[in-house]
């Protein structure tokens, strides 16, 4: 009783620990560096009446071309070349990543399909999007699944994409006011295992240094945004961290999580060094894209949905979430003379309303291009935070109000909520590794110590408890459960889980720790997760049902007799339990089978062979009748039962 209250006590206090980490790593204020905020925030050009000192751009991101499921998808994406680039004339579009879904047609496995990227690549030259616009591209998971190398002939982003760069680069936007550097991280894997082994992005030590470089580039920008496809969550980084390469940046842009199914419509956070981190939803589903913008040097960005229009973005005085102190000159809103906004429609637009705190202060003038702007008092709203809400009416009757909080003072900071922040910005694969790890050791020292515990007299009427402890007594000193699932459990954190053809043609060994193909190691993150699965939803249930079944066995049940001995209402639940693990287990030796190929199915100790492994105790503590279970026997024997 006492060891199971200290264990109770263990983990509410490392769930306690777990929560302090969460809560302070993801509240905190973030660092402003500098008490004065931008060293240009005082100074010259400030937001006026005219179109000067701005240009915009556009993210959108997870296309996922499929040649089997959603057509329309495509021709979407292809209206989005022609109309929407059209209306909006963006300086530059970012496009960041899975650019084709590369899946096969169970959608188990992933292979490239030539045809999607030539769908791509024809949906470019048919817009002619790249004579008008600056385009963008960059690879993500699905555009390098099952790509042995980057020369290999199935890579296909060298041959198919619009900018075709490989690796991490740094794009410099040259205006007459400024130049902007606009860095993409590139930690997609190469050589590039099938699904679902790329989920987390790899950035070793060389990638590092690499961004190091590039970052120390930008010191003569006015402004620095990175972008990549992963979320840096879902990096793994070498030191000094994949946050920290990025902290002169004021955001940066990615996509691959999509919205998590729908749970998370909006996924934005910002780092502790003040960099933005905003993850963009999928073009695939949900047809979001971005427009963003640099107004004297203040950044701000909308996020929008294909062909909903006006599209309205409020530049000046912008949101104060979305602010940064140390990175954009804030104090430029406070000397603006005008409220500054972007309006997009492919119909004229017939009024811009702007109102500030529900009062409506007036009808921005429309400058040039999508520029409109309205005379205000920056000082009247010098203190406390206010709202603008800005409504957009065109010539096809279609309105849309945009708005959101701002502050005219600077250092007035806003938090994100917590999940989306602890979603984007959480290391994930370390958490990942510490659970494994301790799941692992609970498992392992549960089956040992009780192997070795002096095992209790059992009274005349044991309750539920007793028995058990009992049983897993019981488990632990018959040999015959002992040592195979010690060593499976061990196994399963040591051994290869399956051999296989990781990429086609070539073989490899999946390890929970990693992934050793073609000579590479890929460092192990996801497959923690997956060993997490494996170890609560297999390894332990299986455990448990041995010992029911061995508690029964000692009372003098077989099989066809569990009935008789705990009635319909425990055994048929029980049974189902153990269908469902075996199932689940045989539905994964099935995925690896369609994924990796037949030698992954059979060369699989950690999936094929734990099915055995598993019939073979379940069958063992149905019908074993040894000295052990003899003596356990006898000594249950005079017991009564509730
Ligand atoms: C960009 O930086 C230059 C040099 O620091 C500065 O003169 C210029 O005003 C900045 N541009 C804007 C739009 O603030």
């Amino acid at each position: 009783m006492l060891r199971l209250f200290s264990m109770v006590i263990a983990a509410g206090l490392s769930l306690a620990c777990l929560t302090a980490y969460v809560l302070e790593n993801y509240t905190v204020q973030p660092t402003i560096s500098g008490a004065g905020g931008h060293p240009r925030a005082g100074q010259p050009p400030y937001p006026g009446p005219g179109m000067d000192n701005i240009f915009w751009f556009i993210q959108v991101s997870d296309i996922h071309i499929s040649r089997f499921v959603d057509p329309q998808r495509t021709l979407d994406f292809q209206k989005f070349c022609t109309e929407t680039i059209d209306v909006i004339k963006p300086a530059i579009v970012f496009v960041t990543g899975d650019l084709t879904d590369a899946k096969t047609k169970n959608k188990i496995g992933s292979v490239q399909h030539e045809i999607e990227w030539q769908t791509y690549q024809t949906i470019l030259k048919q817009s002619r999007v790249l004579e008008k616009t600056k385009w963008i591209d960059i690879k993500g998971n699905h555009d390098t699944f099952n790509v042995p190398s980057l020369k290999s002939a199935n890579n296909y982003y060298r041959k198919y994409s619009a900018f075709r760069r490989e690796g991490s680069f740094h794009y410099v936007h040259q205006t007459h006011f400024g130049n902007y550097s606009f860095i993409c991280a590139d930690a997609t894997l190469s050589p590039g295992p099938k699904r679902p082994f790329n989920f987390f992005g790899l950035l070793n030590q060389n990638k590092m240094n690499e961004l190091s470089k590039l970052a120390s580039e930008t010191v003569h920008s006015n402004q620095t945004i990175w972008f990549g496809h992963y979320t840096t969550s879902t990096i793994i980084s070498a030191s000094p961290g994949i946050q920290q390469v990025m902290s002169t940046a004021i955001a940066y842009l990615c996509g691959h999580l999509h919205t998590l199914g729908g749970l998370m419509p909006v996924l934005h956070g910002r780092h502790s060094q003040g960099t933005l981190e905003l993850e963009l939803a999928d073009w695939m589903e949900n047809r979001k894209y971005r427009i963003l913008a640099f107004d004297h040097d203040l950044f701000s960005f909308v996020d929008l949905t294909f062909d909903k229009w006006p599209a309205t973005l409020i530049t000046n005085p912008k949101s104060t979430l979305y602010s940064s102190p140390g990175h954009e000159p804030l104090g430029k809103i406070k000397h603006s003379t005008h409220i500054r906004i972007l309006v997009f429609s492919p119909s004229q637009i017939t009024s811009v309303l702007v109102s500030i705190d529900g009062m409506t202060i007036g009808s921005a003038v429309h400058i040039r291009g999508p520029l409109f702007s309205l005379l205000w008092r920056a000082e009247d709203y010098s203190s406390g935070m206010h709202y603008i809400e800005v409504r957009a009416q065109d010539t096809a009757g279609r309105t849309t109000i945009e708005g959101h909080e701002f502050a005219v003072e600077e250092n007035r900071v806003l938090h994100f909520d917590i999940v989306s922040s602890f979603i984007l910005l959480a290391h994930h694969y370390i958490m990942a590794r510490v659970v494994f790890v301790m799941v692992l050791l609970a498992n392992i020292m549960l089956i040992i110590a009780f192997r070795y515990q002096r095992k209790p007299q059992l009274k005349e009427s044991p309750g539920f408890f007793t028995l058990t402890i009992f049983s897993f007594h019981m488990f632990s000193k018959t040999s015959v459960f002992y040592y195979p699932v010690l060593l499976f459990t061990c196994y399963t954190a040591v051994g290869p889980w399956f051999i296989g053809e990781v990429i086609d043609g070539r073989f490899g060994a999946c390890f929970v720790f990693g992934i050793v193909v073609d000579g590479h190691f890929l460092e192990g993150s996801l497959t923690f997760f997956i060993g997490i699965l494996q170890l609560t939803f297999f390894n332990i249930p299986l455990i448990c049902y041995l010992c029911w079944c061995l508690l029964l066995r000692c009372r003098g049940a077989c099989f066809r007799t569990h009935v008789k001995y705990v009635g319909w209402i425990r055994t048929v639940p029980m049974h189902l339990f153990l269908a469902a693990l075996l199932l689940w287990q045989v539905y994964a030796c099935y995925f690896l089978l369609i994924t990796y190929g037949t030698a992954a199915f059979f060369l699989s100790p950690v999936r094929t062979w734990s099915v055995v492994l598993a019939v073979g105790l379940v069958y063992k503590a149905w019908t074993l009748n040894n000295s052990a279970i003899r003596t356990f026997k006898t000594e249950m024997k005079n017991c009564r039962y509730s």
